[in-house]
């Protein structure tokens, strides 16, 4: 089998950016400089009373994902719009009649809704909110990629640019990742994946299909070390190990669960322990602790505060979403998300296959019969 042949520094400026705004890749340092304050309570109450009334008045709806702002996710589901994974964000936003949608998270989740609405008017508090896994991997290196390897059907993470969608035949999440590689690899397709290699490495250990992978990381999840981990697990022997497949081999080796967002809430709530050790980003705590009162949530260890800590378990990007500029790009209509319509047109493309397997699969359809035809076998 091939090995991984493509390595990036995954947070590299995009080509021809500077540090001087306007068009530069928001690096982690700058991302954290842009982190909104937190408002007084008396400032929160005025805000989140602003956004209800502008969402009603401009035919909006919040589109939040679990790692922003507990404040950004109550308000969004408070106000009938959805805090979910990356998948259902995605679905969530197609679906919804409304003209609005504001998305707080990172841009390829806006990009992800304008691509699917391209009639709607998509916000987001911060356009600068990128993710380390899109910034390592820039279409015209990735496009090379795809040129080297023809015979490769080429299924990328939704963590990507839509130019890079545009580029491959399938686009995942982690919540069907396993499912898409899974019935590709039974219909005799190699596969080409990018841009996450911890992710890539776990779809192929899981489905032993012959896969070749770009070598970007999420900032986040490559921080999780496992010899602390397994440290942590002997102090507390009961607790059961969740962990997003973001994070490294040897971090995913001593998990009780692995999955998305989603499919880590799903495991909290079904497993009989009380006691959790989480390896994801700390967002997730949130909604984890909301849902499951009678139980403890402990955050799994990073590379500490020091000088090779980017993230510490919450992700910068995310981090820059905030109360007072969901009201702001509601009001002056700031903040929107643009896709040239050629190229979100073909970044549909798989992005509409991933929805269709899915929605297939959970009609009972056989996942054989939802890729068929489809990639380069
Ligand atoms: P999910 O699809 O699991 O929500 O993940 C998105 C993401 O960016 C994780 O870092
Ligand atoms: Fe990207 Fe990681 Fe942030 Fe998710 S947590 S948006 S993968 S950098």
């Amino acid at each position: 089998m091939d090995s991984a042949v493509i390595n990036v520094e995954y947070e590299q400026p995009a080509p021809g950016a500077d540090d001087a705004g306007g068009s530069a890749a928001c690096t982690t340092r700058q991302a954290w400089a842009r982190v909104p304050p937190e408002p007084s309570a008396t400032e929160r109450a005025a805000l989140k009373e602003r956004v209800r009334r502008l969402l009603r008045e401009r035919d909006a709806v919040m589109v939040s994902h679990y790692y922003v702002h507990p404040d950004l996710q109550d308000l969004a589901e408070e106000t009938g719009g959805l805090v979910s994974d990356s998948l259902e964000m995605a679905r969530f936003g197609r679906d919804h009649p409304a003209g609005t949608l504001v998305v707080s998270g990172v841009r390829f989740m806006g990009e992800t809704a304008k691509i699917l609405s391209p009639q709607k008017r998509v916000l987001m508090p911060d356009l600068e909110a990128n993710c380390s896994l899109d910034l390592g991997c820039p279409v015209d290196a990735f496009g090379a990629f795809c040129d080297q390897h023809p015979d490769r059907t080429v299924v990328v993470y939704a963590n990507t640019s839509a130019a890079v969608k545009a580029r491959a035949d399938w686009m995942v999440t982690s919540s069907c990742a396993l499912d898409v590689v899974r019935a590709l690899d039974a219909q005799g397709h190699k596969i080409l994946w990018g841009p996450d290699r911890h992710l890539g490495d776990y779809i192929r250990r899981e489905t032993g299909a012959d896969m070749l992978s770009w070598q970007g990381a999420c900032i986040v999840h490559d921080e999780f070390k496992a010899v602390e981990l397994a440290l942590l697990k002997e102090a507390h022997p009961g607790a059961k190990v969740l962990v997003h497949p973001e994070a490294a081999a040897d971090v995913i080796a001593l998990a009780d669960a692995v999955g998305s967002t989603s499919g880590i809430l799903n495991a909290a709530r079904r497993m009989e322990a009380t006691e959790f050790i989480v390896a994801t980003d700390t967002g997730l705590l949130h909604k984890l602790r909301m849902l499951n009162p009678g139980k403890t949530f402990i955050e799994a260890p990073t590379a500490g505060n020091g000088a090779t800590c980017k993230s510490c378990a919450h992700c910068p990007w995310m981090a820059m979403n905030g109360l007072a500029d969901v009201a702001r790009v509601l009001e002056t209509g700031a903040g929107e998300i643009q896709v040239d319509p050629a190229l979100g047109l073909r970044a549909r493309v798989p992005i509409d296959r991933m929805l269709a397997f899915t929605a297939g699969l959970r009609n009972g359809q056989p996942p054989g019969s939802l890729v068929a035809g489809i990639g380069a076998a």
